[in-house]
């Protein structure tokens, strides 16, 4: 994406990933237009299209998703109806409008068999709803043939303006003595403000296709949570437990670190470890709390 664009971001206006990537966009010099539900019903084609025309869009990137992962088990349609249809939909219409197309996916399409880093080209094996339902929605693009689309699978966000895994560590752990968290997942913690700068930099590096975009390094739910509360300055001590200590409805895989040397060696640098962008974030909630 050379010069600047224009960029429609769905779910830009509240989405945990939606707004720092609304602000890396306009930080780079594209111009975005966020929505959210109030402002265009991501399913009403004839909206999709008119907004796209209007704004002249070069580019229409969705952050929305169904993502509560075990609530999911519960409600298979509703997941699929936005992990599945939408995706599809969506990319229809950029076939027809000829936006491009950047949709997000999971490291939960992998049945974390693996001891390894998963590549884009590792075979997936879902094991949950939500799994089961972003791979169908990957799918759905894929399968149009959209010449400009990017599909980036990220993992265990964590970032400013929206609750999310750590700021739920951080605010237990100010009126607990002990937190037991489950040591036996291991995955790629993930900043927000990283990945929106990734997905600049992969639009600007003019790349398509599927990626893996997760901050670099690896940890356990258990290693997260210490790392946050001991960066926080928190007097509570993190102990590990086992996933059968600890039982959850959707079944989620033992290991699903992202392998990230397609997205270095499209953009020509690595991402940063998850812990310098871990401390950042939680250095940030410690002066906003002062
Ligand atoms: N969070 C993670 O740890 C994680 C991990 C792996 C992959 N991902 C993927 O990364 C992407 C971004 O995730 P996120 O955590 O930023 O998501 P999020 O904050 O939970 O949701 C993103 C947006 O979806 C909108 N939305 C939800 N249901 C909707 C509906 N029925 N109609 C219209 N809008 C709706 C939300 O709007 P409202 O605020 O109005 O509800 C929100 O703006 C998703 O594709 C997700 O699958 C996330």
């Amino acid at each position: 994406m050379s010069g600047h664009k224009k960029v429609i971001v769905l779910g830009g206006v509240t989405g945990l990933l939606g707004v720092p990537l609304t602000q890396a966009l306009r930080q780079a010099g594209h111009e975005v237009l966020p929505t959210t539900r109030g402002t265009l019903d991501p399913f009403d084609r004839e909206a999709v299209v008119a907004a796209i025309r209007a704004f002249a869009a070069d580019w229409i990137v969705n952050t929305i998703a169904y993502t509560a992962v075990d609530k999911a088990e519960d409600e298979p349609d509703e997941a699929a109806r936005l992990n599945r249809v939408l995706p599809g939909n969506l990319a229809r219409i950029c076939q027809e409008t000829g936006a491009g197309l950047v949709h997000y996916s999971t490291d939960f399409v992998f049945d974390g068999k693996k001891t390894s880093p998963y590549a884009e080209t590792d075979p997936v094996d879902p094991q949950s709803v939500y799994g089961k339902t972003k791979l169908a929605g990957e799918r759905a693009i894929l399968e149009l043939g959209l010449e400009k689309h990017l599909i980036l699978r990220t993992a265990w966000l964590f970032g400013p303006g929206k609750t999310n895994f750590v700021e739920k560590i951080l605010g237990f752990a100010k009126t607990r003595d002990v937190l037991k968290v489950v040591h036996d997942q291991i995955g790629s913690p993930t900043s927000t403000v990283d990945l929106s700068g990734m997905t600049v930099d992969l639009l600007q590096a003019g790349a398509t296709g599927l990626f893996h975009t997760v901050n670099s390094g690896r940890a356990s739910w258990c290693e997260l949570a210490s790392e946050a509360v001991s960066t926080a300055g928190i007097n509570c001590e993190v102990l590990p437990i086992t996933s059968a200590e600890y039982p959850q409805k959707a079944k989620r895989p033992a290991y699903s670190v992202l392998d990230t040397g397609r997205f270095a060696a499209a953009v020509g640098h690595a991402p940063r470890p998850w812990i310098q962008a871990l401390r950042e974030y939680v250095y940030g909630l410690v002066d906003e709390g002062e």
